[in-house]
This record gives C-alpha cells, sequence and structure tokens, in this order.
C-alpha cells in the first residue's frame, strides 16, 4: 500500500499516545460540502434528540447530552455522503493493512449542539458492546472557532486533560475503549460528524 503521511501521523499519535488530532484533514471546500449535506438534513427536520446506550437500550437524558444527531447511511448516495466515507474507507483500508487493527463495521452520525449543550464526560463504548474500537470526530463549523464560544472536547488522560476546539476541518480520533472525554458547554451551534470503527 503505498504510503499515506497523514493516515501515518494518525496511527503514531493513536499507537503514542492513545488520540491524535489532524487539522485540514478536510479541506475548506470539502467542509463546505460536508456542511450543505447536514444542512439539508436539518432542514428536512430529520435530526433526533440523541440518547444515551446503544440502540437496544437507549435513554434520552438532556442532564447527559444535549446534542442532535441523524445516522449516515453509506448507500445514500449525497455528495456529503459519498466525500466523507470515500475519506474513511481509505483510512480503515490503511488501518487494517498496517497494523491489523481488523476494522470490520463503522457507524457515524451527523451531531448539531444548540447553544446551551454539553455532553458530559463518558466512554464511547457500551457495557453489553465492546466493538467502538476508535472515535473520530470530524468538525464542520465555519472558520475562527473562538474560545469564548466553548464547545471544547476535553479528553481525560492520566498524563493530564487535553483540550481540544471545534476548528474548522479539524479531525479528531482516540482510542474509544480507555479515554474519557466530554464537550463542554457551547455557546453557539457546534456542527460536525462523528462515529466510531469497530471490530467484529
Ligand atoms: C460523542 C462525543 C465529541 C465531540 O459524540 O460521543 O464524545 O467533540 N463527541 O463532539
Ligand atoms: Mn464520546
Amino acid at each position: 500500500m503505498e504510503r499515506n503521511e497523514t493516515f501515518e501521523t494518525i496511527i503514531e499519535g493513536i499507537v503514542n499516545k492513545q488520540y491524535v488530532v489532524v487539522d485540514d484533514f478536510f479541506s475548506a471546500e470539502e467542509v463546505s460540502l460536508l456542511k450543505n449535506g447536514l444542512l439539508d438534513v436539518l432542514h428536512q427536520q430529520a435530526f433526533k434528540k440523541s440518547a444515551i446506550g446503544n440502540r437496544t437500550d437507549e435513554k434520552v437524558i438532556e442532564a447527559i447530552r444535549g446534542d442532535y444527531i441523524f445516522w449516515l447511511d453509506e448507500q445514500t448516495d449525497t455528495p456529503a455522503s459519498a466525500l466523507f466515507f470515500k475519506k474513511v474507507n481509505d483510512l480503515v483500508a490503511y488501518l487494517n493493512a498496517t497494523c491489523f487493527l481488523g476494522i470490520a463495521e463503522k457507524e457515524f452520525h451527523y451531531a448539531l449542539y444548540p447553544e446551551g449543550t454539553f455532553y458530559k464526560r463518558h466512554l464511547d463504548v457500551f457495557q453489553n458492546d465492546q466493538r467502538r474500537r476508535l472515535s473520530l470526530v470530524c468538525y464542520l463549523n465555519d472558520e475562527n472557532w473562538l474560545p469564548e464560544f466553548g464547545g471544547e472536547l476535553v479528553i481525560y488522560k492520566d498524563s493530564g486533560d487535553v483540550t481540544i476546539f471545534p476548528e474548522r476541518g479539524r479531525v479528531v480520533i482516540f482510542d474509544s475503549q480507555t479515554l474519557e472525554h466530554e464537550v463542554k458547554p457551547v455557546q453557539q451551534k457546534r456542527y460536525s460528524i462523528t462515529g466510531w470503527l469497530k471490530t467484529r
């Protein structure tokens, strides 16, 4: 497989510190295409209140999590989904070929955090389902996200907390099984695609 520097950076980050931040994983043009896909779904009023737990055991709990989500279907042929899954599938092929991660499934949703919402500290794996291996968050906000907008992702590591702002085009990838994290309250709408690469 041909060497890909971005994917190598991702692997190095995951192996050495269980997380990695990649700026410009998506270009400004790509972000605007993905964001349009999200806004189409929003205008169709297809976003749903997020829940806690997996699909067989889910509860809506406002005090824990306030975002709205829409699950992406790779078969649905929109420019946004074609672009997004092409990039993710390339990454998965690279991970499986070079580090034998055994990623066999994936699931992704658009996420919208309205003003005042947050997602309290949590782990992305469920008690009854441990297949999530890597969490991926792709931020679709306009440029110049200011610190006072809040909405930072905080990853809790033994070596100290890591704070990551949801900058346009930035992607954060982290170990779903070990890293607790939270989304701090946002002061304005926060857009992303979030999902998981899973083992069988
Ligand atoms: C999640 C999550 C982080 C983020 O949806 O499980 O932790 O930065 N998202 O949006
Ligand atoms: Mn999470």
